[in-house]
């Protein structure tokens, strides 16, 4: 049973969002799919999903097609494209290099110290190559792991692509975490080789990464672990293991830039990666070839509205899911620009966001409501310091969006210009489900509507749909190309969790509503469901309400056993930098204030202000340290 959610109610919704954003009408000339094309879409894929997602793949290449777009008979083990053999680096390169994008830029890159370095399709080709081939030399081949303990550089990006080109299964593990966590990753993966970095630049100090891999592989056997590959980044010196270590540029020298793309079964293994769990244990979720590369083109172009022109970036760090689908395979898969960025969001001060936009001519802007958060502490005068006009669309994902958050975005990044697409999906979606499009109208709170081919409801405890504006749990009814085909060590999740909870059904684990116009609004997650005198109320209406007090930047939210209550809320807060009220004053200020929001159901017990909330490496609130 999932936390409090232990009984047949649905949740109570007290947050009241009128705001309404309709889509400029230059937007809806521009769109390359309007609200008509939207429309038939849907039809479409409520009609005929197979034909919806079979249309979609068709924009890609296949050495071999389908026998069948979705095999269903056995669910909850759908196949996708079954019988299909593709390479998703050949259609995220070799497939451009014929065109004109050969000379386009593929990838931006910028060091946290100020430099920067710029790849074209073909460069990124020939390096991808090359390396793929230096992979190849040390043993790697076809279904071998490979770990990349690596932070944002363009060797990130190239290691991914060359594991992937030569049927190799990359699994990242995200750079802020510690030896003692690789260790952990490495005995549970089983890697033939490992990828790192002598060190890299955050918040204007040098981490070294190496030596947190030598002390992650102490005792590590050969059969576990043949190989490390270090690309040279800070100039830090490292202790280089003669049996065993390779510096990644010695490796490449002599490689040929050209590299065949193996062929892959459309359900073979693409990456491992592991989920950012707020709570629980984190999970080893698969992605295959074929699958993920529909779902990941497909919701890149629609939900993003991609043009030749653009300049995307998304601001997560590849060690994430957004990192994967959207930094590096949607773009590359789409032949955009992708922007990446080495270092600290705030470094050397709080306009470095604004600045790298201004520089490179950004025009799409995907980042997080954290990153959101944490920028507008720091006010307007930031942002209006840079030429933020070449932007023309914004997106979040990774957490409940506060509507204050989004209006500031909205308006002081966006300049009331550009549609902010609050996107809603997971680490085993592996796409975005629930989203926006440009030309949607949008209400700052709200994902909207799910995309087309995607069938969510909201349902109770029996898996039954619960009425308009009642909460309840967030399932997805039909399965989607880019869902995960495994967890790592563990057979039976999929049939006993996910898709087991609610028979038919992918449960999410999160808890949602869904109101008159059909539009979503998350409430959090099922684990953090606050049951105050029998009110179930989801966390991230009580943290909207007191992120929309003028002085508070994040809050967040826990429930409290109470003997007469069962349970009162205690509330976390950072305040923006230029508060001058005491803490007493604000209390009972915030108190009054969240009673003005959402009546007197909500009791706050106390509320403690802090300098910073704890995070998870990805950016999202860690309840359980909080908890
Ligand atoms: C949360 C990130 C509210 C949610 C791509 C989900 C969101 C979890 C949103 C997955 C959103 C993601 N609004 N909550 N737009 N997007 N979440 O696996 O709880 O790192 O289940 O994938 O983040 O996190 P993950």
């Amino acid at each position: 049973m999932e936390g409090s959610v232990d009984h047949n109610e649905t949740l109570d919704s007290l947050l009241h969002e009128e705001r309404v954003f309709r889509p400029l009408p230059q937007m809806m000339i521009e769109a390359g799919v309007n609200p008509q094309d939207l429309r038939a879409a849907r039809e479409l894929a409520d009609t005929d999903l197979s034909a919806y997602w079979e249309e979609a793949a068709e924009e890609l290449d296949w050495f071999t097609k389908w026998e069948k777009v979705l095999d269903d008979s056995e669910p909850p083990d759908y196949r996708w494209f079954t019988g299909a053999r593709c390479n998703i680096v050949y259609n995220a390169l070799d497939r451009h290099i014929e065109t004109v994008n050969k000379n386009r830029l593929a990838l931006i890159w910028e060091g946290e110290p100020g430099d920067s370095r710029q790849f074209t399709y073909y460069e990124l080709y020939r390096a991808v190559n090359r390396f793929a081939n230096g992979l190849k030399s040390l043993g790697v081949s076809k279904g071998d792991r490979v770990v990349l303990y690596m932070p944002q550089l363009p060797e990130t990006v190239i290691s991914m692509l060359a594991c992937a080109r030569i049927g190799a299964v990359h699994s990242l593990v995200f750079s802020g975490f510690s030896a003692r966590l690789l260790r952990e990753r490495v005995r549970e993966i089983h890697p033939k080789v490992v990828v790192t970095v002598d060190g890299f630049y955050r918040n204007g100090q040098v981490i070294r990464l190496k030596e947190e891999v030598d002390r992650a592989l102490i005792d590590t056997p050969a059969e576990i672990l043949e190989s490390v590959v270090v690309v040279h980044r800070a100039n830090v010196d490292v202790d280089m293991d003669s049996a065993r270590d390779y510096w990644y540029e010695d490796l490449v020298r002599h490689e040929r830039p050209h590299a065949p793309a193996e062929i892959m079964a459309a359900d073979d293994p693409l990456f491992i990666l592991h989920t950012s769990s707020t709570s629980g244990k984190s999970k080893g979720v698969i992605h295959s070839h074929g699958g993920y590369m529909v779902g990941v083109h497909r919701t890149f172009k629609w939900v993003f509205d991609l043009k030749p022109t653009d300049i995307f970036w998304c601001a997560a760090d590849p060690g994430w899911i957004t990192g994967h689908s959207y930094l590096v395979y949607g773009p590359l898969l789409a032949g955009t620009t992708t922007v990446m960025y080495e270092g600290h969001s705030l470094y050397p001060q709080a306009d470095r966001m604004w600045n790298i936009i201004s520089k490179y001519g950004v025009t799409i802007f995907y980042t997080s409501p954290t990153q959101v958060r944490t920028l507008m502490r720091f006010g307007h005068r930031y942002p209006e310091q840079h030429d933020l006009s070449t932007l023309r669309i914004l997106g979040a994902v990774g957490e409940p969006f506060n509507p204050e958050a989004w209006i500031w975005l909205h308006k002081n990044i966006g300049k009331g210009q550009c549609p902010v697409l609050d996107t809603w999906w997971q680490t085993e979606t592996g796409m975005i489900m629930i989203s926006p499009m440009p030309v949607s109208v949008l209400k700052p709170g709200s994902v909207t509507r799910p995309l087309p081919g995607i069938d969510a409801d909201i349902v109770d405890i029996e898996g039954k749909s619960v009425p308009e504006g009642k909460g309840g749990f967030l399932v997805i009814k039909k399965p989607w190309p880019a869902m995960f085909i495994g967890v790592l060590g563990d057979e039976h999740v999929i049939r006993d969790h996910y898709w087991g909870r609610f028979p038919g059904m992918f449960y999410a684990g999160d808890v949602a509503r869904k109101d008159e116009d059909g539009y979503f609004w998350i409430q959090g997650r099922a684990d953090d469901v606050l049951n105050i005198s029998g009110h179930r109320i989801g966390t991230a209406e009580v943290e909207s309400a007191l992120t929309s007090h003028p002085h508070v930047a994040e809050a967040v939210v826990v429930g409290v056993a109470d003997k007469i209550k069962g349970q009162v809320a205690k509330a976390f807060v950072t305040l923006n930098y230029d508060v001058v009220e005491t803490d007493d004053e604000l209390h009972s200020e915030l108190k009054s204030h969240i009673h003005r929001e959402l009546g007197p159901i909500v009791i706050i017990r106390s509320i403690e202000f802090l300098d910073e909330l704890p995070k998870t490496s990805s950016g999202k609130i860690k309840r359980s340290a909080l908890k």
